[in-house]
């Protein structure tokens, strides 16, 4: 994990404000509220915990969150209020039928090879019991078609440089960029990402052929549809019976 790990945590941490993390939150919890199947709900990839954190707080999944996460740093610097689990998101650690729910936000599943992103998904759905419900997150592909290379160097509070470069090839549906932060001791961490963005008539197949439903498609937070002018692509779907 070059790209994610410590390079991650220290350079995105900073954008991440209280307001837009709660109201992700909000989202996150309207979404599961009318969900009858009983049991936990995974976050998937929870990083330092920010929604893990406080949708186990209160709300529609008090008490029934835990938090997926393979950085050993990310885990030990988590918010608390949370239990979590050190693993891999291609073998998950639960039973078959235990899981109510589970969520991914930012992309979190999609950052490995669309082969792996089928196994992905149908280990997801192995561990749900039926009814159960999985939200995830991710940026529109017109977005990203529409300004396919992007660059920027900036200062964080803290003094480090963050200077990143990314470009978006269409036909693959493939981001690769590639991050690096200079630290205020001169220390460098860099990396390497590559995120697949799918087109919602893909992304629903995926989910269809995984063994999932879609139940809706919006395009932010409030809950609006996709249009093109949405700069988000959040799906729930269910398990299909049968
Ligand atoms: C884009 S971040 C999102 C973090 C968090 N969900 C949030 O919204 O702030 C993706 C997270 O997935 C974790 N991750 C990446 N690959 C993973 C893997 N193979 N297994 C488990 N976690 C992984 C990263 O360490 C990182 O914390």
């Amino acid at each position: 994990m070059s790209f994610f790990g410590e390079l991650y945590l220290r350079s995105t941490l900073p954008f991440l404000s209280e307001d837009t993390t709660a109201k992700e939150v909000a989202y996150l919890a309207g979404s599961f509220e009318d969900l009858q199947v009983p049991g936990p709900v995974v976050d998937l990839g929870c990083g330092h915990g920010r929604h893990a954190a406080r949708l186990n707080a209160a709300g529609p999944l008090a008490g029934r969150v835990v938090g997926l996460e393979l950085d050993a740093l990310s885990l030990q610097e988590r918010l608390p209020g949370f239990p979590a689990v050190r693993a891999d998101l291609r073998s998950l650690p639960f039973r078959t039928g235990s899981l109510a729910g589970a969520y991914a936000w930012y992309s979190t599943l999609f950052v490995f090879s669309d082969e792996e992103h089928v196994t992905v998904l149908r280990d997801v759905a192995r561990c749900l019991k039926p009814g159960g419900r999985l939200v995830l997150h991710s940026v529109p592909y017109d977005r990203l078609a529409s300004q396919p290379e992007a660059s920027f160097s900036t200062r964080l509070p803290d003094g480090s440089l963050l200077e990143e470069e990314s470009r978006f090839d269409a036909v693959r549906g493939r981001d690769e960029g590639h991050r690096r932060l200079t630290r205020p001791d001169g220390r460098v961490l860099s990396g390497r990402y590559a995120i697949r963005y799918y087109p919602l008539a893909d992304l629903t197949q995926l989910l269809e052929f995984t063994g999932f439903s879609m139940r809706w498609v919006h395009g932010g937070l409030e809950g609006e549809p996709p249009s093109g002018a949405s700069t988000d692509l959040i799906v729930g779907a269910e398990l299909r019976h049968g």
